[in-house]
């Protein structure tokens, strides 16, 4: 609640009135699951104890302005002005507001505040988009559902910001539950919540953040969408979603080695994520270690998205005793996950930063994330 309540503060200090109310929206880790998004398959993310808060009033004018925490750039547009564009942070707010322009009757003014860190492959983007999305919905009582409102919060990030990005963040952000993952079914967006009951194990999800910075709206990302697009189409598929494991040897007769990779990295993980449902279902988390490790083989030598800063934290993580550990998100930079037993915490701090600077690495950010709610009103 302190963050919600010093958004309210910075709110009125930036505008020199009351918010109407304050909406949060967490930033989310993926259990298992990477790139299988914009392939229409599945992923198992949760939300994380880490929200982005936005205290808003609406405008009696057609202006929005928008501040933040963390600038103190204060952003001032017109409501149905074109794209914004070039506008940095508040191109997420902006991006939101403008894909909802037309319910909005008026301008608003708001304030962010967030304990999400940025870069680190833990969608701070969504969490601003959902929180921000939420708020407006409420505001002006446009009754869309958690699941309108994530495909919302996808287009402002597609649409405005430039990322080719798929549905798994902005759903984790609004339907994310405590204690559980959120089963997403990216093909007929389904959900079903996963208990996780680490707690009850003693377990902790702990983020390596190896702050190596990422950006989706650069080449890499893109690129890995463009492979599996002519994956698909080779195969004669509409998504690598309608493929199987006996699909692979006709997929490896017909593309290059390159896009023969991508395509088995998408079939085996949309497998994986099964798998580690089941897992979880049955309470046997020891099967989590060689789903996550094959998942995260399979990222680095099919996909070719990982860093040897993230394989070097999931290396030591299995090494500390972590019972599962691979790099979450979409790569190139950002944090791996580790299950490890709570009295542990302190030792994989310790073990990871050791081997990081024996390597040389700039220094990296070991903390433990708890499954928390989805977006939602605070105040
Ligand atoms: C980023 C994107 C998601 C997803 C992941 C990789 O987080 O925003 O849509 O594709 O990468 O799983």
């Amino acid at each position: 609640m302190i963050l919600a309540e010093q958004t309210a503060t910075g709110f009125e200090k930036q505008f020199g009135y009351k918010p109407t109310g304050v909406w949060s929206a967490p930033g989310r880790a993926n259990l298992i699951g990477e790139h299988t998004d914009y392939n229409n398959g599945f992923v198992l993310p949760f939300g994380i104890d880490k929200r982005t808060y936005a205290a808003v009033a609406k405008r009696n004018d057609k202006t929005i302005r928008v501040a933040t925490s963390f600038s103190s750039e204060l952003i001032e547009i017109e409501l149905q002005e074109a794209k914004p564009e070039d506008l940095d942070w508040a191109l997420y707010p902006l991006g939101v507001a403008w894909v909802m322009r037309q319910g909005l009757g008026s301008g608003f003014d708001l304030y962010l505040n967030s304990d999400v860190p940025v870069g680190a492959g833990l969608s701070s983007s969504a969490a601003v988009e959902c929180c921000v999305a939420l708020a407006i919905n409420d505001l002006w009582e446009l009754g869309h559902s958690g699941q309108d409102l994530a495909l919302i919060g996808q287009r402002a990030e597609n649409e405005v910001v430039g990322a080719p990005t798929g549905i798994m963040d902005q759903t984790a952000s609004m339907l994310a539950r405590a204690d559980a993952a959120v089963l997403i079914d990216c093909r007929s967006l389904e959900t079903e919540v996963i208990e996780l009951g680490f707690g009850a194990k003693d377990l902790v999800v702990a983020v390596i953040d190896t702050q190596v910075s990422h950006r989706h709206s650069d080449g890499g990302y893109k690129s890995r969408r463009d492979s599996c697009e002519l994956g698909a189409s080779t195969m004669g598929v509409t998504s690598l979603r309608e493929l199987t494991a006996a699909d692979l040897p006709r997929a490896k007769s017909l593309m290059d080695d390159v896009t023969y990779r991508r395509v088995r990295h998408i079939i085996t993980e949309n497998d994986r994520v099964l798998e580690t449902v089941e897992a979880l279902k049955s309470a046997a988390l020891e099967k989590l270690g060689v789903l996550f490790a094959d998942s995260h083989v399979s990222m680095r030598d099919d996909f070719e998205i990982s860093i040897p800063e993230l394989d070097l934290a999931v290396e030591t993580a299995v090494r500390t005793g972590a019972i599962a550990s691979r790099m979450t998100g979409g790569g190139f930079g950002g944090a791996a996950i580790a299950l490890i037993a709570s009295s542990k915490l302190l030792e994989l701090q310790e073990a990871v930063a050791r081997a990081f600077e024996r390597a040389d690495f700039g220094p990296a950010r070991v903390f433990a994330v708890s499954a928390s709610a989805g977006a939602r009103r605070e105040l």
